[in-house]
């Protein structure tokens, strides 16, 4: 696993010893949804999640065959892209899929240049280099395909000031409902097939430069009835991490099983969004309407002092507060961190979210795994999928 060191290049950050310096990655740029009805996935994320509207393409700005809205909280860009006929290719995915994450698309300085270098690696291109332009300026993309239908696309926006790309219009909304305090992608997990997750790893490893920094095997991740295993996959810089999931064998049906026969095919699992205030952003949620998994039983809350050690007297958060609202706790050797997931946001059971509050821990709540994979098992008990 790699080391973490302290270094600058590309004017970034550079944490990880053996990240490759072929793909400096300035963050995430956006994320790009295919549904089946992007005007109403829209109003729910804005009534529910607390996301503000930015930017609209369709009918009304030229498009033929999709409309799309994108909206913004803090730091993050979500799309969502809809069909405007049966022939598209994004009626073909949500068909297949249903709604879920099409695009990964990454801020980088130099968009050619990334397609490039991950092509001659060995990628499957998306998108050559394309130049777009407006009254605003240009923007290039390229992009490649990772694991299953599943794209990223590379961003280089540094000659661009428009609300978000070429061929969008600003969206000017009536109905503003406030944010909940979402401020930035912490980490987006990908979840692959039997026996693939290696392959994805050294995707990532040989493609895109990234190192693999935690990794959990079935042995810790599991339950009395189901397991799976997880690598960590980040770039050099740490802010893009991929944990890769594949289902491992357990005396019933792994989650990710669920997710791989409801998706068709490996996909986006989960994104987790960055909170400072997870008290307050989760209590929000809760009052608009936003499901999550249960919470855990109270000897989970009696061992919170036992669980984090040293870091106890550190914690800054009521017990009875988490409690109250179902967030997780756990601890590593830097800190703490505050986590809770949410159920699927569609009717298949695939794509849910995590709100997530770091307090100096940088691990992904190791250990949470059994407590959540109980309470993900009692849902799966409820849909017959178990
Ligand atoms: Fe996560």
């Amino acid at each position: 696993m790699a080391k973490e060191i302290k270094n600058v290049e590309y004017g970034l950050e550079k944490i990880f010893e053996g990240a490759q310096d072929f793909l400096p990655l300035l963050g995430t740029d956006y994320v790009e949804f295919y549904v089946g009805n992007a005007k109403q996935v829209a109003h729910y994320y804005k009534t529910a999640f607390g996301y503000q509207s930015l930017a609209y393409a369709g009918l009304e700005t030229g498009l033929k065959d999709r409309a799309s809205y994108v909206v913004k909280q803090d730091k993050i860009r979500l799309v969502f892209t809809t069909a405007l006929n049966s022939n598209s290719e994004v009626a073909e995915h949500v068909k297949k899929h249903g709604d879920g994450v099409k695009v990964i698309a990454l801020w980088v300085d130099d968009a050619t240049k990334a397609w490039e270098e991950t092509t001659k690696r060995g990628a499957k291109s998306y998108l050559k280099p394309t130049l777009e332009k407006d009254e605003h300026g240009s923007v290039v993309k390229s992009g490649i395909y990772t694991y299953g239908e599943t794209i990223h696309l590379f961003v280089e926006r540094k000659n661009y000031n428009g609300e978000f790309l070429p061929g969008f219009e600003k969206w000017d909304s009536d109905y503003n409902p406030s944010p909940v305090g979402l401020k930035f992608i912490d980490h987006m997990v990908g979840n692959v097939g039997w026996g693939e997750m290696n392959t994805w790893v050294n995707w990532y490893e040989e493609v895109m430069g990234f190192v693999n920094f935690l990794s959990f095997d079935d042995k810790q991740i599991h339950t009395e009835y189901s397991a799976l295993m997880s690598k960590v996959m980040s770039n050099g810089n740490g802010r893009i991490k991929f944990p890769i999931n594949e289902p491992a064998k357990g005396k019933k049906r792994s989650q990710i099983e669920e997710y791989l026969d409801f998706y068709e095919g490996p996909g986006v699992q989960h994104l987790a969004v960055a909170t400072d205030n997870i008290i307050e952003t989760v209590s929000q949620l809760r009052a608009r309407g936003v499901e999550f998994l249960s919470t855990p039983p109270q000897a989970y809350y009696d061992e919170i002092p036992k669980r984090l050690g040293d870091h106890f007297a550190m914690l800054k958060e009521p017990i009875v507060e988490l409690q109250k609202l179902g967030i997780l706790i756990d601890a590593d050797e830097e800190g703490y961190l505050l986590q809770i997931f949410t159920k699927p946001v569609e009717d298949r059971p695939t794509l849910f979210y995590e709100i997530i509050q770091r307090m100096g821990a940088k691990g992904f709540g190791a250990g949470n795994f059994k407590a959540l994979f109980e309470s993900i098992e009692r849902e799966q008990e409820k849909r017959g999928t178990l």
